[in-house]
């Protein structure tokens, strides 16, 4: 029977974790004042960070696509964890103990809810990684060591990159996984091992120098295994299959390691393989990164992008190094027609000789390798001398075809600065005006953008509200008495949600209320989660989320008056609309024959009168 985590346990989950820590795993995040943190949203694709995290108040919200929620959501959402899988990963970064009730409130010895399958592969492969670097001492794996040291990694490097090694045998990690009480599903789930003729299980890697593939946060998800034995029959290198942690199309080799560095500098550099990252991360180049056995392709690119915080405003350069060989120009090019996912300018280092960073470094040292990525230069141009050199530029015929050929290239650089240096550079080589050339980048512009307008995807939907001055400060009080109930409190309780004309805020408004109203607010993300608990509807739960992180319409910290004037706002339609109900209904009785009822509501309109224009005054306020 599956026990529940406790719901203190749950609370302290989410006081102790640093969203910005969870949530910086995956995307950069930089300061965006008023205690909000931005990145690139990981949910949908955008060209300027709307995804915001206030770690205050321990939540995130997407301005651009209206996802939001806590750190625990936030692992389900992007990681496919469930609600305990989360907790359970969040606890454990945390150094919490979690305890583990019956329904009727016994508390129970450990997890009894089984944990999802992911967590248990991401544990397989943790136990994998050390297998595999316990088994590089051994006799039978000199080979790997020789390996090893014959490309420039001591045993140093080694470690730090957790190589390992596969002994030869059928089954030896299997037998291992199989004692620490791993099924055979979970272990051909994970892709380390599969089923043979007879049906017994047999090492996926046998025999191989292995490398463990992390995901951002550090976590074993697969491993690269490279051919040491001539009578090896397998290819040379050989890599996890596709699993439910394994997306070849998503793996960057390495970003762990340099996913800090790539967000300080704003640079990445695409290397080929396992041993050019390590030789540039040795070499000091800590921002390369490598993708395994699989071009670079969109989904890579959408993934570096937000650990890049690639946007208008951020000037980040992605240099791609490749060797000079046939093979390398190919795919430089390749690299080049998809660059446009990028808000970053592309480059490219090419390597001398054929070499690879690795073979670089053994050859010539630590030095070449960074003078190797310093020397970059734009793709575009690459691409543009690529598409030169195939024409005749001897012959006027070769020379406009040229023209022809460059023109949508030029018309593809981002810098508009840049395109006129290089209409003046390359108009030169072609023998052609400037401006002859300037008007046939113009022309394949042109023809670009509709081509580009005829697959837009939607704009992100815009919060339809926020332009009413009486939606306006709605919203404003919710987001006072999400993000400072201390002071919203006193004055925001006293007043029911009648006012709040959205049925969206009037739901927030009784959810408040619901979780014990701000007089009762637990601090941060507590508070947080309780109104959002006591959210009727997902509607009002993702309101909540948004207006929690979402700026006050104030350049200094809120104050009473500040919540007084907003509430006097909102009130004054409501006591307005009394006042003229009022009057209707005086009007209606004969004073001389009604007189009790006539004079009582008489009094009443008096005192409304009175309290309409207090309001009225209060409203009157400046205090934006
Ligand atoms: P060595 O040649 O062993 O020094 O290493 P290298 O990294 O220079 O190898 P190479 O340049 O041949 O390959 C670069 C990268 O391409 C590797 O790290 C692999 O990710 C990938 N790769 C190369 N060969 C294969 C292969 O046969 N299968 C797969 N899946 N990937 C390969
Ligand atoms: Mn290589």
């Amino acid at each position: 029977m599956a026990g529940r985590i406790r719901d203190a346990d749950i609370q302290l989950v989410r006081e102790r974790v640093d969203i910005a820590e969870v949530i910086g795993e995956r995307v950069t995040l930089r300061n965006a004042g008023g205690g909000n943190l931005k990145g690139l949203c990981p949910f949908h694709d955008e060209r300027s960070p709307s995804f915001n995290v206030t770690p205050a108040r321990g939540v995130y919200h997407c301005f651009g696509c209206g996802v939001g929620g806590d750190a625990i959501t936030f692992l389900t959402e992007l990681d496919g964890l469930t609600f305990v899988e989360a907790v359970e990963r969040l606890a454990a970064r945390a150094g919490l103990k979690l305890t583990y009730e019956d329904i009727d409130g016994r508390v129970r010895r450990g997890p009894s809810t089984q944990p999802g399958l992911k967590q248990r592969l991401l544990e397989a492969h943790a136990l994998a990684a050390d297998f595999y670097t316990s088994r590089i001492v051994e006799p039978e794996a000199q080979i790997a060591r020789r390996f090893l040291t014959e490309r420039g990694f001591d045993r140093e490097a080694a470690a730090a990159f957790g190589c390992g090694y596969a002994p030869d045998s059928w089954d030896a990690l299997t037998k291992h996984l199989r004692a620490k009480g791993f099924t055979a599903e979970e272990i051909t789930g994970a892709g380390l091992a599969k089923p043979s003729r007879t049906g017994n299980l047999i090492d996926r890697f046998r025999r191989r120098l292995i490398w463990p593939i992390r995901d951002s946060s550090g976590a074993a998800i697969g491993f690269g295994a490279r051919k040491l034995f001539e009578d090896d029959q397998g290819p040379k290198y050989l890599n996890t299959p596709e699993t439910p942690l394994y997306k070849k199309s998503q793996v960057l080799y390495g970003i762990d390691l340099a996913r800090r560095a790539i967000a300080k500098t704003g640079r990445a550099v695409i290397v080929e393989g396992y041993t050019d990252v390590m030789a540039c991360h040795l070499a000091g180049v800590p921002v390369a990164i490598a993708t395994c056995g699989t071009a670079f392709g969109a989904e890579h690119i959408r993934i570096l992008r937000r650990f890049l915080f690639d946007s208008e405003t951020a000037n980040g350069r992605i240099i791609f190094t490749f060797d000079g060989d046939e093979a390398g120009q190919r795919a430089a090019l390749k690299a080049f027609e998809e660059e446009q996912r990028f808000v970053s300018q592309t480059y490219i280092a090419i390597t001398p000789d054929g070499q690879d960073p690795c073979e670089l470094r053994q050859h010539r040292g630590d030095e070449a390798v960074r003078e190797l990525i310093e020397r970059h230069t734009p793709l575009v141009q690459f691409a543009l001398d690529r598409e030169i050199a195939k024409h005749d530029l001897d012959t006027a015929e070769g020379r406009l075809h040229a023209t022809r050929a460059i023109a949508p290239l030029l018309a593809r650089v981002k810098d508009r600065g840049l395109v006129d240096e290089y209409i003046g550079d390359y108009a030169g080589r072609l023998g052609k005006e400037k401006a002859e050339l300037r008007r046939a980048v113009a022309g394949a512009a042109a023809g670009a953008a509709t081509s580009r307008a005829s697959e837009q995807v939607p704009t992100p939907r815009r919060s339809r509200d926020v332009d009413s001055t009486q939606l306006r400060a709605q919203r404003e009080l919710l987001k006072l008495a999400l993000q400072a109930p201390q002071i919203a409190g006193p004055y925001f309780d006293a007043i029911d949600a009648t006012p709040y004309t959205d049925p969206n805020y009037r739901a927030v408004r009784e959810a408040v209320v619901a979780a014990g109203g701000t007089a009762n607010a637990a601090a941060g993300a507590n508070w947080i989660a309780a109104v959002s608990a006591a959210c009727a509807e997902i509607a009002a739960q993702a309101l909540v989320n948004e207006l929690a992180v979402e700026e006050l319409r104030l350049d200094r910290e809120p104050d009473a008056v500040y919540v007084r004037t907003l509430l006097a706002r909102i009130q004054r339609p409501v006591v307005d609309a009394e006042l003229a109900d009022l009057k209707r209904r005086l009007q209606r009785i004969n004073p001389s024959t009604d007189k009790d009822e006539y004079m009582s509501l008489f009094g009443k309109l008096m005192g409304l009168e009175q309290h309409a224009r207090s309001l009225r005054d209060q409203a009157a306020n400046v205090v934006e």
